[in-house]
């Protein structure tokens, strides 16, 4: 990495999740105050869970913080499913945070991923960005907030290494075929997620303490670890790890 983002280290995941969720609130009451509304690109996968079900919980400041009538919930990724389907991010946000929130259902921007063919739903996604940004013609769509996760082999969103697809500069959303998994995934390009006002990267556990550290301080290879692609045009990038994940760290 070239310059050396901002890192927050948590004592473990409970506390982590912590981390996150004020940082959630922060910036949803931010931009809410500022422009009325926010915009936030969830992540999926398992690191995440603790995060949403803290937003949601009756036991948490943040069900009653946040106007969560002014949320609008994107997602930075999706797998190639139907939403009830178990791998769906989707689903699981859905589970764990979205149906316990007063958030109204035209609030909720999901990937269309039971479309037959992912290029399609990565289409339709476009169209839904464009019409909900409206950017100017050349412009990008601009998050509030973008949040990732870190695979072990350095992914994030569904940006895998040797994905040619999802580095296309013009697209906004791709729909790359992921080997490893074999199956496509739809995945917002880095150059959207690079316009983000912020994007925070939550990971956590020791299993992936080497990776962190490689993507954070190891040489720079975007092509090999796609997380390092992740470099906000004029945004803020923050990492919040637990002290496993951190582990590594110099
Ligand atoms: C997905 C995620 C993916 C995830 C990482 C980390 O669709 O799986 O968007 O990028 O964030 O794979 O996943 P864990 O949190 O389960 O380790």
């Amino acid at each position: 990495m070239v310059n050396r983002p901002e890192i927050r280290v948590a004592d473990d995941r409970e506390a982590l999740a912590q981390m996150a969720a004020e940082e959630f609130a922060l910036r949803a009451d931010e931009a809410i105050r500022a422009k009325g509304a926010f915009a936030v690109a969830l992540s999926g996968g398992s690191t995440p869970k603790e995060l949403y079900a803290r937003l949601a919980s009756e036991r948490q400041p943040f069900r009653d913080r946040i106007a969560w009538n002014k949320v609008h919930f994107f997602w930075g990724d999706e797998r190639h499913v139907p939403p009830d389907d178990p791998q769906s991010n989707f689903r699981m946000a859905q589970e764990t945070m979205l149906s316990k929130l007063p958030i109204p259902a035209d609030n909720i921007h999901r990937i269309l991923a039971e479309k037959a063919d992912a290029a399609d739903a990565a289409a339709a996604y476009e169209q839904t960005l464009r019409e909900f940004f409206r950017p100017p013609a050349g412009e990008w769509p601009r998050f509030d907030l973008v949040l990732l996760g870190l695979g072990p082999e350095g992914h994030t969103a569904s940006l895998f290494p040797g994905n040619t697809v999802a580095s296309d500069p013009s697209r906004w959303v791709a729909a790359p075929w992921v080997e490893k998994f074999h199956t496509y995934r739809i995945t917002l390009t880095p150059a959207v997620l690079n316009h983000a006002d912020q994007a925070m990267f939550l990971v956590a556990g020791a299993d992936k303490a080497e990776i962190v550290s490689e993507v954070i301080q190891g040489a720079d290879r975007p092509e090999e670890l796609p997380a390092q692609a992740i470099r906000p045009v004029s945004g803020r990038l923050i990492w919040l790890l637990d002290r496993a994940a951190a582990s590594k760290l110099s």
